[in-house]
């Protein structure tokens, strides 16, 4: 078992496990998200329905710390393999010349994707999930909250319309995004690659797959952030 950890494929196992969290859970993340470009009325009760229930709490839960081991094993993974070989990221992995940017910078872009992610819970997280599990809620700054709506840590229609007025946001987003895109987009083909579905055939394919796939979700979350751009702005 030991050296199961130890080997390569064992790590690159455990990465394209932990990665298929981050897929479901920004799956299921992007379509509550997009019901906000909907109805915000309908998102709020997205919200309040996924605050207050368990077993979606406890779901949650499960998917964003399969996501956070995905980031911190990925994290010791690089710091391992950089001491020990320069920039190379598994034991036995030689790139070929041509090998996508993406793939040679799946770090740097998940340092990226880091980065967006603390801003993006001191924003949303800590203004809904964590002030109403803390009790400790915070009002949604004036002209934003939703009409007949009184709970601010459930109002993430307003959140979303308030952060997404200012243009800075949106573009770091954005960045984000597009980070996101590019590292999710090598990480997909590259899990189904590792479990051992794939050969010359279904390689290419599965290289399709995970570009629309990802850009779907990448597009639908763009979407959220723009549609909240216009709404608070008032453009
Ligand atoms: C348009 C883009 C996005 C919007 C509007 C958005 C909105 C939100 C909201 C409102 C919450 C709090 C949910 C609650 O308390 O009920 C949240 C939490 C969270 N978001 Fe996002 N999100 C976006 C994109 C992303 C992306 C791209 C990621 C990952 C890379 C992400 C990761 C998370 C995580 C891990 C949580 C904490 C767990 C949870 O509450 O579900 N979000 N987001």
């Amino acid at each position: 078992m030991k050296g199961f950890f130890k080997s390569s494929i064992g790590k690159k196992l455990i990465m394209s496990v932990t990665g298929c969290f981050l897929i479901l859970f920004l799956t299921f993340h992007m379509c509550m998200n997009f019901v906000a470009v909907i109805s915000a009325e309908g998102y709020n009760k997205v919200c309040e329905f996924l605050g207050t229930n368990w077993y979606a709490l406890v779901g949650t839960a499960i998917l964003a710390l399969g996501f956070v081991f995905h980031i911190v094993y990925a994290t010791i993974l690089t710091i391992q393999n950089r001491k020990a070989r320069g920039n190379d990221r598994y034991d036995d992995q030689n790139l070929p010349a041509g090998v996508e940017w993406s793939s040679k910078n799946m770090f740097i872009l998940g340092a990226i994707v880091l980065l967006g992610l603390g801003l993006h819970f001191c924003q949303f997280w800590a203004k809904m999930m964590f002030a109403e599990l803390a009790g400790c809620e915070d009002a949604v700054p004036a002209g934003f909250a939703t009409e007949g709506w009184t709970n601010a840590a459930t109002d993430g229609a307003a959140w979303i319309k308030y952060y997404f007025s200012n243009w800075v946001i949106v573009l770091i987003y954005l960045v984000w995004f597009a980070a996101l895109w590019l590292h999710l987009n090598h990480g997909f083909w590259s899990m189904f690659q590792t479990v051992g579905f794939s050969n010359d055939k279904w390689l290419p394919r599965l290289k399709t797959i995970s570009t629309v796939y990802t850009t779907i979700l990448m597009l639908g979350f763009a979407a959220v952030v723009i549609a909240g751009f216009i709404q608070g702005s008032g453009c």
